[in-house]
């Protein structure tokens, strides 16, 4: 009998907000390996903002249409390997999608050997964290001292770049849309101070926060928040432009900020995009770093996880309306093993 795959897939591109009405849920025939490809079994499914994105159109990677199982990046397990380098059990970084099964080509797949919780291979030591670090040492460049800026400070991404700048010596304040993600952000994770930027106003919270001035800005957000942010930089201040999550749940993005160029010029700013993979030449030595922070405690991770593979649109819907503190996963299995 052919086994079958439990698939989310777009019935719908949203054209304003996404809903969970957007997806469906279908069944379909499991796919066999041809050679040189390998099946794969989804354990973690990563809730990413940039799964909004890939539903606005290209990226730096295809769209996704309607009628196409939802894209995502995973953590997956071998079930059977047509490439001598994967055997049974193996544990891979992939692009599944939201799917039970998936036939990948053997050269995609990342081998991840756990030295911790698997969820840890996806929040702070995979992607997530890795974005942290590279955005804020490689393109921030945070002395000791300084005073770092941090916007959607306690979801994935931000929670972690927050923690790197503290132990690079730097003053941090991060910004978070309630008051449990703010005490979370000072009390928690040793954040200096944490504003509250829907009941704040921002420009007198970052007067009071950041009296020396932003010397870096890890942005995640773009749009109001970079633009107040934006006049309290000092002179040669960096801002790392992460993502722009504040504008894509939308079907039509704001064209400001405003005071770019101007105050660019004027302030000598250095702001500069980037994708995570652009540094992969460095991922060992950076996930070595991540881990042994994370094992001494200077480091901590915070997973939000939902159950099933069915909880994903929720998942993604609730992601986009801040509902998490650190990285969201939404567990679709639990390894078999070997
Ligand atoms: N450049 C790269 O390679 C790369 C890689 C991964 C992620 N990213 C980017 O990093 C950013 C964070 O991603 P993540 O995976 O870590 O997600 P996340 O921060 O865990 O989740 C998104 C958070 O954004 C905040 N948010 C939503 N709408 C907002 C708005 N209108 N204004 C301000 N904040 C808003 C929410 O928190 P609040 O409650 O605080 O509003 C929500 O929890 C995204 O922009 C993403 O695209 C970039």
């Amino acid at each position: 009998m052919t086994e079958r795959n439990h698939q989310i897939v777009v019935r719908a591109l949203p054209e304003d907000r996404l809903a969970e009405t957007h997806f469906e849920s279908r069944h379909v025939d499991r796919e066999v390996p041809a050679e040189g490809q390998v099946l794969t079994r989804t354990l973690l499914l990563s809730i990413d903002p940039a799964n909004r994105t890939w539903m606005q159109g290209a990226t730096y990677r295809a769209p996704v249409r309607a009628g196409d199982v939802m894209s995502g990046f995973t953590l997956a397990e071998v079930v059977t390997s047509r490439d001598p380098r994967f055997r049974p059990g193996q544990i891979v970084e992939c692009d599944n999608g939201w799917q039970e099964y998936a036939c990948q080509p053997a050269g995609t797949l990342v081998p991840i050997e756990p030295v911790t919780e698997l969820t840890h291979h996806l929040s702070v030591l995979g992607l997530t964290g890795l974005t942290a670090y590279f955005g804020l040492l490689e393109v921030g460049r945070p002395r000791p001292g300084e005073t770092v800026l941090v916007s959607a400070a306690a979801g994935a991404t931000g929670s972690v770049a927050g923690q790197i700048a503290r132990i690079a010596g730097c003053r941090v304040v991060g910004l978070a849309g309630s008051e449990e993600k703010c005490q979370w952000l000072t009390g928690r994770l040793g954040f200096d101070a944490a504003i509250n930027y829907k009941t704040a106003s921002l420009s007198s919270a970052l007067k009071e926060h950041c009296p020396d001035g932003i010397d870096v800005f890890f942005d995640n957000t773009g749009g109001d928040i970079l633009e107040v942010a934006l006049r309290r930089m000092n002179l040669g201040g960096r801002i790392v432009v992460c993502g722009v999550v504040s504008q894509y749940d939308t079907g039509s993005p704001a064209p400001g900020p405003r005071g770019v160029p101007g105050l660019i010029v004027t302030k000598r700013l250095r702001m500069e995009g980037f994708i995570v993979m652009d540094f992969f030449a460095q991922r060992e030595v950076a996930t070595r770093r991540l881990a042994g922070w994370l094992e001494s405690g200077a480091l901590i991770a915070r997973e939000d996880i939902l159950d099933g593979l069915d909880a994903a649109p929720r998942a993604l819907v609730g992601l986009l309306a801040g509902e998490n503190l650190g990285k969201r996963i939404v567990r679709v299995a639990d390894a078999a093993g070997a």
